[in-house]
């Protein structure tokens, strides 16, 4: 067997610790990848800090990440779509609540992947590109394709939107960054919001048209613009991108639902840790607080909102849409692009942390990436 490491999170609110980790066999379904990348995510910081809260079921020590590239090493007996040696992305799942195992976090040499939650990368994608997708692609198509969501026709079948219009707020961000491009290969237009200097981030995606969402315009402008189209609906990522989603759509014909990505208040404050009490004491009534605001103004406006969870699809039909049937033959055809940029960290397990710390700090259309 070969030998295996982890970042593993040793207890609730502890400190990353490196150390020796099991390496496990892929049952009929599985395949185990050899990691040369991964990247890291804001869940990824948040669950030190506020972990009991987002994933109470989490069972500790943990190994957390959700984005993975790197090289097939074992496949299960079941496995037909890879074999040993294969180039492949994959969506990690252990932290979520149907797996809850170790062996599926992406922060290891060799993790455990499902099937049909893995992709071959085509030769012209790097490792560090292809990792950048996993945990944003699959929070994007959730919202846009699950049917107790946005529930938007598939981009398996292109063209079949039919210019329906979607608003992708948040664009450069990566769930925003695979959104946009998951919608239009679905054939609707997106309307984007973005910081002015990313605007031709979200249109080299297929952005129709962008706006800043800090202008203190952009519902008006937006609605303007929409003014005779047939919208489909919101997605919203990003804190504070909940209320002005449903402004516009409360003025418009259209759908009126929110998928939204991102809570109501930023849980950034909240230490891991000491102080990690003290800090959520002060944090949970204004996200209780914010969360009746927003349910009395989707009911003022006559609007639906429902949380996305990127992690649904690895069991339901989005799964196997995704990883299965749509993303490796438009990642080949160049039709689908590994966005945001990564911009590389470091080598080796001991650089996740700093990663999770300069993602803390903030970035900007761009994945932080750690090689392995
Ligand atoms: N529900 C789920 O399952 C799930 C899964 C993954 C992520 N998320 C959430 O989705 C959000 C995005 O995650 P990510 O990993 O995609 O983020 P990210 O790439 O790290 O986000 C960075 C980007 O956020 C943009 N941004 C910051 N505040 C914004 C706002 N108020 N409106 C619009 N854009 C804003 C910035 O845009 P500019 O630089 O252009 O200003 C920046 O490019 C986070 O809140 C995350 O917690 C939820």
């Amino acid at each position: 067997m070969p030998d295996n490491e982890a970042l593993w999170l040793p207890a609730k609110g502890a400190a990353f610790r490196r150390g020796p980790a099991p390496y496990t066999r892929p049952k009929a379904n599985e395949i185990v990848v050899r990691h040369r990348a991964v990247a890291v995510n804001p869940v990824d910081r948040m669950i030190p800090a506020i972990g009991g809260l987002i994933l109470p079921w989490l069972r500790y020590p943990a190994i957390l990440g959700s984005d993975v590239a790197g090289d097939v090493v074992e496949v299960g007996s079941a496995v037909t779509r890879f074999k040993v040696g294969d180039r492949v992305l994959g969506h990690a799942v252990g932290v979520e609540k149907a797996r809850n195992a170790p062996s599926e976090g992406a922060f290891q040499l060799f993790t455990v992947l499902l099937d049909h939650m893995a992709t071959p990368i085509p030769q012209t994608v790097t490792y560090e590109q292809a990792c950048v997708l996993p945990l944003g692609l699959s929070t994007a198509a959730c919202g846009l394709f699950q049917s107790d969501l946005l529930a938007l026709r598939w981009p398996t079948a292109p063209g079949s939107g039919g210019g329906e219009t979607v608003i992708v707020w948040g664009a450069s961000t990566s769930v925003g960054s695979n959104a946009i491009q998951l919608a239009v290969a679905a054939g609707y237009r997106v309307i984007a919001t973005a910081s002015p200097h990313n605007f031709a981030h979200a249109t080299r995606l297929g952005a129709s048209a962008v706006f800043d969402y800090r202008s203190p315009t952009v519902v008006r402008d937006i609605a303007s613009r929409l003014q005779g189209d047939r919208v489909a609906g919101a997605l919203a990522i990003g804190v504070g991108s909940t209320g002005p989603c449903m402004e516009i759509l409360g003025t418009l014909p259209g759908r009126r639902f929110v998928a939204v990505a991102s809570p109501p208040i930023a849980f950034d404050t909240v230490p891991s840790g000491r102080g990690r009490l003290i800090g959520l004491a002060r944090v949970l009534p204004r996200m209780a607080g914010a969360t009746l605001a927003l349910r009395r103004q989707a009911k003022r406006l006559g609007v639906q909102t429902r949380m996305i969870w990127g992690g649904a699809l690895l069991g339901n039909e989005i799964g196997p849409m995704i990883y299965r049937d749509f993303l490796e033959r438009a990642l080949a055809e160049g039709r689908y692009l590994a966005a945001p940029e990564p911009l590389v960290v470091g080598e080796g397990l001991d650089q996740v942390p700093e990663a999770l710390e300069q993602q803390r700090r903030g970035v900007s259309a761009r994945k932080l990436v750690v090689r392995l």
